[in-house]
């Protein structure tokens, strides 16, 4: 079996957006957004990840958040309708918030990012409110999704996964015992050098669900970054796999665009091929 994923594609539109919008937080994310983010994650990057997956396509896909930059409409819009160009659909293509998809207490409230991503976003036992975690069983593989994404002041970017959804990750993870269980969340569930104001807060209380009931994979993005790590299992290490960023154009290699697609057979992780963005021919390769 195999699964693609990608992550922090920060899909830009400001088409239609009001001024008042930006205030607050919002303001100084523009502002920096302007300086730093306007050309450095493409759109066409995005759907050139979408063409990739078409050409050779996986059983699933995975995405670690942050789709947009300013929890915006017009954004979600347009992040969207590129994943709806993936010709697997919704069904096997599954999505976790990132901070910048609940950005705003204005997006948490309105539940900007379920609204646009529902089909993306809701597990195997669909209801009106879901929430997370979602689950969804493909065979061999069970995808667990929590989302860490929280709307916190500037210059934060933490997250948090919170008591009820870890009481009810443990018994989720409990209860898939014997699958190829891969966890999905957006923050890096490990203590790193940006821990302090970009870090998941409650990432000690989540090693410690995972040391105790186990999981067979865990993917994140957030940090821009390819990073392998481990974490104890109750039954040896978990691996840890954080994914670039899927549209940053920079001449390093290390930091351009990418994406990942993991082999699982047997219930085991055999292969992790990195794909990369080529940019001469807008192709990842
Ligand atoms: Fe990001
Ligand atoms: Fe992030």
């Amino acid at each position: 079996m195999q699964i693609a994923h990608f992550s922090d594609v920060h899909a830009l539109s400001l088409e239609g957006a009001r001024p008042w919008q930006f205030l607050s937080k919002r303001l100084a994310g523009y502002i920096n957004l302007q300086l730093n983010r306007r050309d450095k994650h493409p759109v066409r990057l995005f759907e050139a990840i979408v063409e990739d997956l078409n050409r050779r396509p996986p059983d699933e896909v995975i995405v670690t958040g942050d789709l947009v930059n300013l929890s915006l409409e017009p954004e979600f819009a347009l992040a969207r309708s590129i994943l709806d160009k993936i010709a697997l659909g919704p069904h096997h293509v599954t999505v976790v918030p990132g901070n910048h998809d609940v950005y705003t207490l204005d997006a948490l409230a309105k539940r900007s990012f379920w609204r646009a991503f529902r089909p993306y976003a809701e597990g195997d036992r669909a209801h009106e409110d879901a929430e997370f975690p979602v689950v969804r069983e493909r065979g061999e593989v069970a995808i667990v999704g929590i989302s860490t994404a929280l709307p916190s002041p500037v210059p934060l970017a933490d997250g948090w996964v919170g008591r009820r959804q870890l009481a009810a990750l443990e018994v989720a993870l409990g209860r898939l015992a014997g699958k190829f269980r891969i966890l999905a969340l957006h923050h890096p569930p490990y203590t790193n050098r940006h821990s302090i104001l970009r870090g998941l807060r409650d990432r000690g209380a989540l090693q410690a669900v995972l040391a105790r009931v186990g999981c067979e994979l865990v993917l994140h993005g957030h940090e821009h970054r390819s990073l392998r790590r481990e974490l104890p299992g109750p039954d040896g290490p978990i691996p840890v796999v954080g994914v670039g960023s899927g549209t940053y154009e920079d001449p390093r290699r290390e930091r351009r665009a990418s994406y990942n697609v993991y082999t699982v057979e047997n219930k085991r992780l055999v292969s992790v091929e990195t794909r990369i963005h080529d940019p001469a021919t807008n192709r990842f390769i």
